[in-house]
């Protein structure tokens, strides 16, 4: 099949026809002539102060507390490589993004997935491994419009978990990198806004300006945030001030908010197509999230069915799928990740449709 007739479900990408390149260039332009003193110098550790400051005063915190790195993905890793040593109990939700399972063998985490139900982490099963006298260091969750199911954590989940927290004394660590792309509905409190002292909260402009711009943040717990920010000095003296400059003079002139809303339209929109795409040709196949929000629907098959099988027979007619056993700790044979943003209303049918013929 030719390439550009093949349908791909496989990365959770942003459609590259929003990515807003000329308005990018303005704020490269103006910054590289207004600062360059500033931004092609070597910087502090924690980067851009102006951006810093906005996403502190957005927190309600001080300075000091907010972080800037190369994506969110970077942040999280030298969290782990300072707190989490091989060996240590690591909680995540199951099925979860699939590079945080990776990072987290690589620093020896024993990764504990905690079941994961339509509207957030099944409690039974954290109460039963809290019980079971394993100590977590941190749970890593993405509580609004998860990756890969996209699935939204009740409110009084989310208050239950950070009273466990409390109890148990491990770190919750909230990834959000989605949390502004709701679709229909209203927000629920964020993590962090239950506990500020006890949430690392994550986050990055790569889903909400451009992955390429390699812009994400952290919001660190008081007493680690100076050691965290000693940790990447020594990994890389300070990360790109220039594309922090440019995500920074994007929101100065009030382009993010009107770039979300046109996001926000587009994305519901193949959101839609996808829902009822789904409902036409998957009806008795199996089940899916109905997601308000963010990337991904997950589609749980009614049979668990050979990935590797699988994956190749999606080859064959077109589809490129994502191995659903990559977001778990083990198991995954019956989950496919579905990302619809980046792909036409059209696409998502056709996709659907020999999506459907596999089974
Ligand atoms: C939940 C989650 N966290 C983090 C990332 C990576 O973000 P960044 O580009 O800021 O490193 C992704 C990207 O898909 C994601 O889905």
């Amino acid at each position: 099949m030719p390439e550009k007739n093949i349908i791909s479900f496989t990365r959770g990408v942003p459609a590259p026809e929003t990515f807003p390149a000329e308005k990018l260039a303005v704020c490269a332009q103006e910054v590289l002539s207004q600062e360059s003193g500033q931004i092609l110098q070597y910087g502090q550790a924690a980067g851009y102060k102006p951006l810093r400051e906005i996403i502190a005063a957005q927190s309600g915190v001080a300075l000091e507390r907010v972080m800037l790195g190369q994506g969110s993905l970077q942040l999280f890793d030298h969290v782990v490589r300072m707190l989490v040593k091989p060996g240590d109990a690591v909680l995540v939700e199951l099925p979860t993004y699939d590079r945080i399972l990776t990072l987290l063998r690589r620093a020896g985490a024993n990764v504990i997935g905690i079941d994961l139900e339509e509207d957030g982490i099944s409690f039974i099963h954290l109460e039963k491994i809290l019980h079971s006298g394993i100590h977590p260091v941190l749970f890593y969750l993405i509580p609004d419009f998860q990756n890969p199911t996209g699935s939204v954590m009740a409110a009084v989940k989310r208050r239950r978990l950070m009273e466990l927290a409390d109890q148990y004394g491990f770190l919750v660590v909230e990834d959000a990198p989605y949390r502004a792309l709701r679709y229909s509905g209203s927000d629920l409190p964020s993590l962090f806004e239950i506990n500020p002292h006890n949430v690392l909260q994550l986050s990055s402009f790569s889903k909400l300006i451009s992955p390429g711009l390699r812009v994400g943040y952290a919001v660190l717990p008081q007493e680690i945030a100076s050691r965290v920010i000693q940790f990447a000095e020594d990994t890389y003296i300070n990360p790109s001030y220039f594309n922090q400059a440019m995500a920074h003079r994007f929101i100065q002139k009030g382009w993010l908010q009107s770039h979300l809303l046109e996001l926000k339209q587009l994305y519901a929109k193949r959101l839609d197509s996808l829902m009822i795409a789904l409902d036409a040709a998957m009806t008795g196949k199996g089940t899916w999230t109905h997601p308000s929000g963010g990337f991904f629907v997950g589609f749980f098959t009614k049979q668990s069915v050979d990935s590797d099988h699988l994956m190749k027979a999606a080859e064959k007619v077109g589809l490129r799928l994502s191995d659903g056993r990559g977001f778990f700790v083990q198991g995954g044979q019956n989950f496919i990740r579905l990302p619809f943003c980046a792909l036409t209303p059209a696409e998502i049918e056709s996709g659907v449709r020999r999506l459907a013929e596999l089974f």
